[in-house]
């Protein structure tokens, strides 16, 4: 049959209001006349008859044209496509018992259709649509972003968005329950120090200036202390100009959080209810609290991290006692000059093969960075320690030594890395991840028992050998203990913050601090900063001025709600869980942003471009300039 022009499909809508979701339908509904409206997810033809699976946000609904009904209805029917856009009126009746479906929450029934209305048609959508996962196939992520409305109708996505959307109102319940007040803070305003590069906006009333997009509402949070709002949240957009990665977007969501009066305490206990509520709300999980502490100190010595994944073992463990003066000049030149080695016992991989462990070596001088890896094994034949360097180099005493300290037993390993402290632990921490995916010891995304955890005790800064001076391990505001205070002038590095970060499953999903409340401290950071006074007064005179005309204590965190999201939804990526994200290049491929702009509008923001040698914007964008003529 020649096909007809799809527009010839479109109807009217007769049928009114719908009176269901696709999602909605059961045996009880039997016999009731029932207008759906949705999406034609899938069609079958079969035995005369024509079979529509009806789909929305809800659900899918089977939908049977028979002739014998409405030969009108189904001739028409034969003709949908994919992701045509239906209303249909029928009657609910049972389905045959070898036709239900358990799998589906409408399994039970079918609607026979006695009237049809196409109320639109839809082209070949790019990749298949389908709540039928096994329909679908893989597709690009960036073909995917570019046709983001077709991809929204997944039910994955649909049902991250439904978690998202229940965990603005358990939050905004949450901290309307415990007096908070909802503040909107200014998107359009100055650098805020968070660490990460400003997105700016220029401005046209005042050439040559610049807005900058919040990092985070931070300075405005303090305010809002000095000015009595007692206590503020917001769920609030961040821009951040730095590198992405699968758990960092441009612009992201955070629960942002201040108190006054407030203590690490209350600040703890407060985000600790929180989760419980937003566990018990959306996962139906009683979480128990107080949630375990671990100084910043214990959890880079025992997990090479300050975000430790607390779900498995594989401790790192100090082994420099066992490895002193071994004549093996590697190790003995780091041991000499203050360094670690640090070890890792892996058991049960005391019999890995040589290549097996090539490969782990190219992990770790390639991926990991560290400059070699030395390794013992005792292998579970009993025979003697097998060590990947001569025994000349490193007698056998010396592994043996070690594998005795790390608790080895015969058939396991011990994986050792040497260098200087900080850096060897972190990279023994990545080990120890690398170690865990290989064992398959990390519970995949959305599995497991959910392991939250403070990480507390950070240094208030560390020196910065690329900028040779002191920064902030958090943000400048960050109040150091108080039996600290006295360190600020001579040796700041040993001050500890009243700083904290929660930890989830080995992610960071919040941080904050009490903060500085008295000018002159707040004046002693800067200068251990290096930040010098003119600087000061023009990047936070309006913060110094506000802590001299009576700033309460307080203090507060923020929490990052893209990554909670993720985490509640056992998504992979932040790209599941927002609708419109950005790409690992920070592009938006629906939108096509970040976009050219005409000429004259760069003129009337009295901006000129310097660009790259191969870059060249398109012929279009100078002609639509006022000089141009
Ligand atoms: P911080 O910089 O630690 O603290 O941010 C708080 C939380 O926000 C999340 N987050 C991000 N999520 C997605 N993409 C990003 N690029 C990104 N950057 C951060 C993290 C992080 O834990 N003003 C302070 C808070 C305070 O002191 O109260 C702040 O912004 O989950």
């Amino acid at each position: 049959m020649p096909e007809q022009p799809r527009a010839e499909l479109l109807s009217p809508d007769t049928h009114g209001r719908r009176t269901h979701t696709c999602g909605e339908l059961r045996a009880a509904h039997d016999g009731e006349t029932v207008v759906l409206k949705g999406w034609a997810d899938t069609r079958r033809d079969h035995g005369g008859l024509v079979f529509i699976d009806l789909r929305d946000r809800h659900g899918l609904t089977q939908v049977v044209f028979d002739p014998r009904t409405d030969e009108a209805a189904h001739e028409t029917a034969g003709r949908l496509r994919s992701e045509d856009v239906i209303s249909i009126r029928g009657r609910v009746r049972p389905r045959g018992d070898e036709a239900v479906n358990p799998d589906l929450p409408t399994g039970e029934i079918e609607v026979i259709a006695d009237d049809l209305c196409v109320l639109n048609t839809s082209e070949t959508p790019p990749f298949v649509v389908s709540a039928h996962e096994e329909r679908r196939m893989e597709t690009n992520e960036d073909l995917r972003l570019k046709y983001r409305y077709l991809d929204l109708r997944r039910p994955e996505l649909q049902q991250n968005l439904e978690l998202r959307h229940r965990l603005y109102q358990t939050t905004r319940s949450y901290f309307d329950d415990h007096d908070f007040l909802e503040v909107e803070t200014p998107v359009l305003m100055k650098s805020t120090p968070e660490g990460a590069r400003d997105f700016l906006v220029p401005s046209r009333l005042h050439p040559g200036r610049f807005y900058a997009l919040p990092q985070s509402p931070q300075t405005y949070k303090q305010i809002l202390m000095v000015g009595g709002a007692d206590r503020y949240f917001q769920i609030v957009k961040c821009f951040r100009d730095e590198d992405l990665r699968a758990d960092r977007q441009p612009e992201f969501t955070q629960i942002d959080v201040e108190m006054s009066f407030a203590t690490e305490d209350t600040v703890l206990e407060l985000t600790e209810g929180l989760m419980q509520d937003l566990w018990r709300d959306l996962k139906d999980t009683e979480l128990d609290t107080p949630f375990p502490h671990l100084s910043y100190d214990e959890a880079l010595r025992r997990y090479g991290s300050d975000k430790p994944d607390t779900r498995f073992g594989l401790e790192l463990q100090d082994m420099t006692e066992s490895f002193q003066d071994t004549g093996f000049r590697v190790f003995d030149r780091i041991v000499d000059s203050g360094g670690k080695i640090i070890g890792i016992r892996i058991p049960g991989e005391g019999d890995r093969g040589r290549a097996a462990m090539d490969r782990l070596e190219s992990v770790v001088k390639n991926e990991i960075g560290a400059a070699g890896l030395i390794y013992f094994k005792r292998p579970s034949d009993g025979s003697g320690v097998v060590q990947n360097i001569s025994d000349n180099a490193l007698p056998t005493e010396y592994g043996e030594a070690a594998l005795e300290q790390a608790g080895a037993e015969t058939g396991d390993l011990l994986l050792t890395l040497a260098g200087d402290a900080p850096t060897v632990y972190e990279q023994a921490g990545q080990l120890r991840l690398h170690m865990a995916d290989d064992l398959g010891l990390r519970p995949e995304p959305g599995e497991g028992e959910d392991q939250f955890l403070w990480v507390t005790d950070f240094p208030l800064m560390e020196y910065d050998e690329d900028e040779g001076r002191y920064v902030s391990l958090h943000h400048p505001f960050t109040a150091p203990k108080t039996e600290d205070l006295d360190l600020l002038d001579d040796n700041p590095a040993e001050a500890t913050a009243q700083a904290y970060d929660l930890v989830l499953n080995g992610n960071e999903i919040g941080g904050g601090s009490i903060r500085i409340h008295r000018q002159e401290t707040q004046r002693k950071i800067f200068d251990a900063l290096g930040i010098d006074r003119e600087e000061a007064e023009e990047r936070f005179g309006f913060l110094l001025d506000a802590l001299r005309h009576g700033a309460p204590p307080h203090g507060g965190i923020a929490l990052g709600l893209d990554r909670l999201v993720m985490l509640l939804a056992g998504a992979n990526s932040l790209r599941d869980v927002i609708a419109f994200p950005k790409t690992q290049s920070g592009q938006e491929p629906m939108v096509q942003s970040p976009d050219w702009v005409d000429a004259r509008q760069l003129e009337d923001l009295h901006i000129q471009t310097v660009l790259p040698a191969d870059v060249e914007p398109p012929a279009r964008v100078a002609k639509r300039s006022r000089l141009a003529s």
